[in-house]
């Protein structure tokens, strides 16, 4: 099939003013590049003739800085969803310049499709391979691109040889079924196949094909250090326990595990622990830690939606594809994150939060209530579904100004419903089973900094022979936070007499 060749200016000049667009791929990669840079570049130029110029932007998740960072600072996005995690576009949405939708992410693609967020005019992809039917490989990712080039009105396609020949073969691309009529999804073991390796594309749809040559490019993960080494160990010393007592099956489970450096680090820890079985990996983001417990044989499948990975990491993989091809499959993000598959392979997973509350709240996007990190990503989909959901954190933020054990956090992703194990590198919560009192107890005792363990029991105390199942203070619940925002410093909190509570 030969559809028009287009250079990514032409192909920008096809979306025009107050148009939604969907942008393929995942978790900044596999995401088209020249297309949203020239969109950039096409707002700039409009906005200096004192035009107005501004799309909707729907990914799958975190984009690449040609999208998410030009596009932010071109001024150029009205709305935005459901991830992100780039420091441009944070910033538009903290100036409450872009309005956020921040959703879990096996939600959005099902959520395009039932028209929850209006119509979808043009979808800019990456593929690596066009087939001869006109199909679509991708490249280092899937997230919702399958559901975009269905939806979408007009189709601009990326073809980005950086790839070519490396991937075919190494997607599963399946999209449920609408309600009332969708079927249980055909995965019943982590390395099942359930759809095809290529997208299906109404040729009609195709305005043109971009041709790029081009890798994504990853941020360096921060270096390991002494804090999430020890956070490493310990989930691997409570799940060494946990497989032994027999909680976790001998064949072991497969594990998720989250975004981001502390993710990385945590996974890396608990792959080396050769006490444990090698595992294998249904999760959403393919990060740098996999590929090297892979060749290590520490693990023996993985699939997720994106290949995550620095620029060594994916030579290391391109240059061993005997051991990757038959042991790496990239799905939708529907599908590596869908409670179904959560629940019924019995994930062990773990996220990382930004602060946790003495109750096991979890709050992994805001900081002091108010400010976005990224999004709640798949943390939470993961979380309320899994066999076992663990989160982790240091004890502290900010060189120690900031206890991430808190009486209450300031914004909720996941709740203490959700929550079954809190890690920092002072210990192991472990809430199973527990009231709101023993909870609070067992991670201010396990999980929060010796400099911030006094404050958190002076907190419980305050509401001691009240009458409640949650000891909480309305008046001083965030005081630490408030302390933090005033002076600087957690540390410096006063706690103010608790309220009385009238029986109600
Ligand atoms: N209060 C304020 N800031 C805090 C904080 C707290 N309690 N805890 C951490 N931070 C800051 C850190 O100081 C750091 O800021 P800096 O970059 O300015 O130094 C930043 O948060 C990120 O922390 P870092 O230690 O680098 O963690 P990370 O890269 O592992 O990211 C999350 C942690 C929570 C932001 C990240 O995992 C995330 O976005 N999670 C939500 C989505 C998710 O879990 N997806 C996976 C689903 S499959």
């Amino acid at each position: 099939m030969n559809y028009p060749l287009l250079t990514a200016e032409e192909a920008a000049s096809l979306i025009a003013n107050g148009e939604t667009i969907g942008i393929g791929g995942f978790s900044s990669v596999g995401t088209p590049k020249a297309v949203p840079a020239a969109l950039a570049q096409r707002a700039k130029t409009l906005h200096e003739a004192g035009e107005p110029f501004q799309v909707g932007l729907i990914s799958g998740g975190a984009t690449g800085n040609q999208t998410d960072s030009e596009l932010a600072l071109a001024h150029a996005v009205s709305f935005r969803t459901p991830f992100q995690s780039n420091k441009d576009m944070r910033l538009a949405i903290n100036n409450e310049e872009v309005a956020y939708y921040d959703v879990h992410l096996s939600q959005i693609g099902q959520d395009v499709r039932y028209g929850f967020l209006g119509e979808i005019q043009t979808a800019i992809v990456e593929a690596s391979e066009i087939t001869d039917d006109g199909e679509l490989i991708l490249s280092t990712s899937v997230g919702i691109t399958p559901t975009l080039v269905k939806m979408a009105k007009r189709v601009i396609i990326e073809l980005n040889t950086a790839h070519s020949g490396k991937l075919t073969g190494m997607h599963d691309i399946y999209i449920p079924e609408t309600p009332p009529y969708r079927k249980e999804i055909p995965i019943f073991r982590v390395n099942d196949r359930a759809g095809s390796i290529s997208v299906k594309i109404d040729p009609q749809k195709v305005a043109g094909v971009v041709r790029t040559n081009e890798r994504d490019h990853i941020g360096a993960f921060t270096p390991l250090n002494e804090t999430t080494v020890q956070i490493g160990h310990n989930v691997a010393n409570f799940l060494l326990h946990e497989w032994k007592r027999g909680a976790i099956p001998q064949e072991f489970l497969p594990l998720q595990s989250g975004v981001g450096n502390i993710a990385n680090a945590v996974l890396g820890a608990l792959g080396e622990d050769k006490q444990l079985p090698a595992f294998s990996m249904f999760t959403e983001v393919i990060q740098n830690s996999v590929i090297d417990l892979m060749l290590k044989d520490r693990i023996h499948f993985v699939t997720g939606s994106s290949l995550t990975l620095s620029e060594d990491r994916l030579d290391m993989m391109y240059g061993n594809m005997d051991v990757f091809r038959e042991r790496v499959l990239l799905r939708p993000q529907e599908i590596t994150n869908h409670p179904e598959m959560i629940r019924r392979l019995g994930i062990i997973a773990v996220n990382t939060a930004l602060e946790a509350d003495i109750f096991g709240n979890i709050n992994s996007t805001h900081v002091l209530g108010r400010k976005i990190m990224n999004g709640i990503g798949g943390s939470a989909d993961f979380a309320r579904n899994a066999y076992l959901s663990i989160f982790t954190t240091p004890s502290t933020a900010k060189g120690g100004l900031i206890s991430s054990i808190v009486p209450q956090v300031s914004h909720t992703d996941s709740t203490e419903h959700d929550v079954r194990i809190i890690v920092t590198e002072q210990g192991v919560a472990d809430l199973r089973g527990k009231s709101p009192r023993q909870r609070a107890v067992c991670i201010i005792e396990n999980c929060a900094h010796p400099d911030y363990r006094q404050l958190l029991w002076d907190y419980l105390k305050l509401s001691e022979g009240k009458s409640c199942h949650t000891p909480m203070s309305l008046r001083n619940a965030l005081q630490m936070h408030i302390a933090f925002a005033e002076t600087g410093d957690m540390r410096n909190t006063r706690f103010l007499h608790s309220e009385k509570i009238p029986s109600l």
